[in-house]
């Protein structure tokens, strides 16, 4: 892959492009970003009317669809649901070849994927979020509702603004880093309040120590005012036309600007790595001396 032009000097810089140094599964699992300046996902025309923030219902972030049960959800308008799921299916098979040409021990791994289509300008959808859905703060992903044991969350992001906007992360420090930082912080569950949240289908099944651990790690980065106006972060711009891929759950991350992106997210057991122990979940386990699934 080549690198673009640089970037104007008032704009973050753009990340390294991705090279053939260390096999892409090594610099994944030890929490780069690879990104590729020159992959572009195209629309069509019918498509590129779709980048429209009243295409999503009203509060919702997002657009997604569950490509295994062919279910798509948040679209106002039924005329645009055909258009849209085709245009989401298209990035599930995209960005799943992707992963599976760079990685091809992950073939065959990759479980639930969720897709989605981001219409809403970050300012504008961030203002009204609650600071534990802000994700203009610096986080490491993780799912209430779906409590993962260890799974590692994989997602395949492309900027497909039609201005040329880019859009803007903040990437944090390592993962074992800041584990490190909030460990005497984080809280054992509670096992009849992790019981009650699956019997009343609040999660989709029992959270374990795992994933209790990394929702309040979640939780504790967003709500940390020295952590987010902090100067650990690198600010990263990532032009329109480009693709990139993280492990979300591993790589702190905030987004402070941008319109218009699609992202793919997979599931990969740990056993599917090829340095498990680089996982949240080995790290966590190591860190505190017990075992969290
Ligand atoms: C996130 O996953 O925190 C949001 C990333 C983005 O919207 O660019
Ligand atoms: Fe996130």
């Amino acid at each position: 892959m080549s690198v673009p032009a640089a970037a104007p000097e008032s704009s973050p810089p753009l990340p390294e492009a991705t090279d053939n140094t260390a096999s892409p599964a090594s610099r994944l699992e030890q929490g780069e970003i690879l990104f590729f300046p020159q992959l572009s996902f195209d629309l069509t025309p019918a498509e590129q009317a779709l980048l429209n923030p009243d295409l999503v219902e009203r509060k919702r972030k997002n657009i997604s669809f569950d490509v295994q049960r062919e279910r798509l959800s948040g679209v106002v308008d039924p005329d645009q649901q055909a258009l849209t799921q085709q245009l989401l299916e298209r990035y599930y098979h995209f960005s799943r070849q992707l992963v599976e040409e760079l990685i091809p021990a992950y073939r065959g791994q990759l479980r639930q994927p969720t897709t989605s289509l981001r219409v809403h300008a970050i300012a504008d959808w961030a203002q009204n979020s609650s600071w534990r859905k802000d994700d203009r703060r610096l986080h490491v992903d993780a799912f209430p509702s779906r409590p993962l044991h260890g799974d590692r969350i994989l997602r395949v992001f492309s900027n497909i603004n039609p201005k040329g906007q880019p859009r803007c992360w903040q990437v944090g420090e390592d993962f074992e880093t800041l584990a490190r930082r909030y460990l005497q912080r984080l809280r054992q569950p509670n096992p009849l309040h992790t019981w009650l949240l699956a019997q009343l289908k609040i999660t989709k099944r029992r959270r374990s120590a795992y994933d209790h651990l990394m929702l309040q790690l979640h939780d504790c980065m967003k709500a940390d005012g020295e952590l987010q106006n902090g100067d650990s972060a690198r600010p990263m711009a990532f032009p329109a036309g480009s693709t990139w891929i993280c492990f979300s759950d591993q790589v702190a991350h905030a987004v402070s600007e941008g319109q218009f992106m699609l992202e793919q997210t997979v599931l990969l057991p740990i056993e599917a790595m090829e340095y498990p122990e680089r996982s949240p979940l080995r790290v966590l386990e190591r860190l505190t001396g017990r075992s969290l699934v």
